[in-house]
């Protein structure tokens, strides 16, 4: 099984108290503060599911209130809800509450979490990540009668459930089991919590490549710090009933009186002001709790894993949670690139058959090849991310190519016509500029194809189609990880474009190889994390920053001087090398700051006489050149190295470096890194 990395993606909160009473409020309570600790990770709906009991029969039910917005609107749903009764009292009760992050399907009451099995709730699951079977499953499960009522993958989850559950209304399973059960059937990414009518006080939970962790509160001593796995099979792979016996010697629990809180969370930040016990779940093993009682199964016992969990006590502060060990939320986003990549990419590009699909735009591709000509449109950094892969859009579909600035696209008025093709990359899908430009060519009846990271926002709902770049929220004004996001998917669509070019199908190999390594790559870009840190030492009372470079990175220059620009509010400009000689080299000498990129690939030599014009004039230029090419170094004042990459993957790695330049120059300047002055994450006035 591929390593599959941790998804951020919305945040899971579930609460149980056993033998603890507390009113229905505070339990809400409990649930929607839970939702606001983990808000930084998603945040387009909201919703709770809880046990209630009916006073008129006593009748159990489970109630779900599900809401669009921040967690504050949630709050007002549940505070404007008349027929629950607040000030009841329960000494047991569960709870699971999510703040979404949506991937599949717009934010709406129906697409937020508790997903149900049906209209009675007999199931109700919280999920993070993407299930990348989800349609398969769907299918089969509408041949059994399902019906769907949400445009998520989640609810493919819970009604699986249910399916099975119906096929074993017979025999004793238990809620674990089903759940075992179940999630042997999905692939991809995924931490979940469930809880059922069917099974109340219960709750179950699991994992795979999403974090979830337990957090655990009782004023008496707990019966071990290290919780014994049970295996529903053993090593050979047999199922093993022995192993389903629980007991006193199996089960987690408080000693003597029983009184008991579970939290589950998909981090700590939710859970440690209520208590520093926590377990962290690993990927597979499966949690209940009943009674009670805390156990953890696994199907399975692999030989080199730990048989048992450890009860760990966390000092962290919650703010530090929120974001990790990072001072700022773009920093923490610099270095989640490793993952985000790969999130891009999940279930879209084959690296074995190397063939590449993307489901938000495959029933358009007939038109798409028909097109003449395609037009990318973008402000900021997403245009610049347009800049980086144009020469490849241009190799590979042979079509012409432009790439415009949303606002000077609309003040001339471009001409636009049927058989154009506008893609609209936006971080938000929310910038006006872009959507006003989005509005003028649809109009003009071009094909929209909107290339965001906001399911549900303007710019996604406007477009005919799409492709969502799956980067996970970046709360950072200055945008980092939906930058290399966006290039990777403009280099998929690119891909796709040729797939049945016969003549192109070498250089789309060396291309999807070259993204399979990326990954790794990008973890060795942020190894230079120090010494750049060191180069900004030098740079950061400079007054001005020229980064110059050409071809495949010449965008790098352009997104470098911006992200310098708009953290450091130093005066920062990207040239383009073979400009050089026509104005700017006039700026260059000892004193000015210059940064050029130089990587091995076809325009090499006339990077090199850039490189001889700026040294011939005294300017001592800091380097970004291909790891080991000590011929190209000797003519550096300081160098930092990128690994090599696919000429059209570069910028990709190129980027990096100028990431923490601008993080580090903003830092050593004092500057607010998260919130830069006079700026927002998403212009939405014109
Ligand atoms: C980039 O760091 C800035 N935050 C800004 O240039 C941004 O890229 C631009 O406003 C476009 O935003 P969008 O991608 O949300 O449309």
């Amino acid at each position: 099984m591929e390593a599959v990395t941790p998804l951020i993606e919305g945040g899971i909160f579930a609460y149980l108290n056993y033998l603890v009473p507390a009113k229905r409020k505070e339990i809400l309570e409990i649930l929607v503060n839970g939702l606001k600790r983990m808000e930084y990770r998603g945040y387009d709906s909201a919703g709770v599911g809880f046990e209630g009991t009916n006073t008129k029969n006593g009748s159990h039910e489970l109630k779900t209130i599900k809401q669009k917005g921040k967690v504050a609107r949630l709050e007002e749903e549940i505070a404007q809800t008349t027929d629950l009764d607040f000030e009841k009292e329960f000494d047991t009760h569960i709870g699971i509450a999510h703040t979404r992050w949506a991937t599949h399907g717009e934010p709406s009451p129906t697409n937020s979490h508790p997903q149900r099995s049906d209209p009675s709730n007999e199931f109700l699951v919280c999920h993070n990540g993407i299930i990348t079977n989800y349609k398969d499953l769907k299918s089969f499960l509408i041949t059994k009668g399902m019906v769907f009522e949400s445009e998520t993958d989640t609810e493919v989850i819970v009604k699986l459930v249910k399916h099975i559950s119906d096929k074993h209304k017979d025999s004793a399973i238990s809620f674990r089991e089903l759940v075992e059960l179940t999630v042997q059937q999905l692939e991809g990414a995924f931490s979940l919590v469930f809880m059922s009518s069917k099974f109340p006080g219960e709750c179950v939970s699991t994992r795979r490549g999403s974090p979830l962790v337990i957090g655990v509160k009782s004023k008496a001593k707990l019966s071990t710090d290290h919780i014994p796995i049970l295996y529903s099979k053993d090593h050979r792979g047999l199922m093993n009933p022995a192993l389903h016996h629980t007991d006193s010697t199996t089960e987690f629990h408080p000693i003597g009186n029983k009184e008991v809180e579970y939290f589950f969370a998909s981090d700590a930040s939710a859970i440690i002001e209520h208590t520093n016990q926590v377990i962290f779940l690993e990927d597979d093993d499966v949690a209940a709790v009943q009674n009670g009682c805390l156990t953890i199964h696994r199907i399975k016992r692999t030989l080199d894993e730990s048989a048992t969990r450890e009860v760990t006590t966390i000092k962290m502060e919650i703010q530090q949670i929120m974001k990790g060990s990072y001072s700022s939320f773009m920093q923490k986003e610099i270095f989640e690139q490793p993952e985000s990549v790969v999130n891009t990419m999940r279930g879209r590009v084959n690296f074995e058959t190397n063939q590449v699909v993307l489901g938000g735009i495959k029933d358009f591709m007939t038109e798409i090849r028909r097109c003449r000509r395609l037009l990318f449109i973008a402000c900021g950094t997403s245009f610049h991310s347009a800049v980086a892969t144009r020469q490849l859009m241009e190799e590979l579909t042979e079509l012409p190519v432009m790439v415009e600035l949303a606002s000077d696209f609309l003040d001339r008025q471009t001409p636009v016509f049927r058989d154009d093709v506008c893609f609209f990359i936006s971080q938000s899908g929310e910038t006006a500029d872009t959507l006003m430009a989005l509005r003028y060519c649809k109009q003009r009846g071009a094909l929209i194809v909107g290339i965001t990271n906001t399911v549900g926002s303007s710019i996604c709902r406007e477009s005919h189609c799409g492709v969502h770049i799956n980067a996970g929220p970046e709360i950072g004004v200055a945008s980092t990880k939906a930058y290399t996001s966006q290039f990777i998917s403009l280099v998929m669509f690119a891909l796709v474009m040729c797939e049945d070019r016969i003549s192109m199908q070498d250089r789309r190999t060396e291309i999807i190889q070259g993204l399979k390594n990326l990954p790794s790559q990008i973890k060795a870009v942020l190894e230079t994390d120090e010494h750049v840190n060191t180069l900004a030492r030098e740079l950061y009372q400079q007054k001005s920053l020229l980064v110059m470079g050409r071809g495949y990175n010449y965008a790098t220059c352009l997104e470098g001087a911006l992200k310098i620009k708009e953290l450091t509010y130093m005066h920062s400009e990207g040239i383009l090398a073979g400009e050089l000689k026509h104005g700017p080299l006039a700026l260059v000498d000892k004193a000015m700051p210059v940064m050029m990129v130089v990587t091995r690939d076809k325009v090499y030599p006339k990077c090199m006489n850039a490189l001889q014009q700026v040294k011939a004039r005294h300017g001592r230029p800091v380097l970004l050149c291909t790891k080991g090419d000590t011929e190209t170094q000797k003519y550096a004042y300081n160098y930092v190295e990128v690994p090599q990459t696919v000429d059209c993957l570069q910028g990709v790695l190129t980027v990096i470096p100028m990431q923490l330049l601008s993080f580090h120059i903003a830092v050593l300047r004092g500057y607010d890194v998260d919130c830069p002055r006079n700026l927002a994450k998403s212009v939405t006035v014109e």
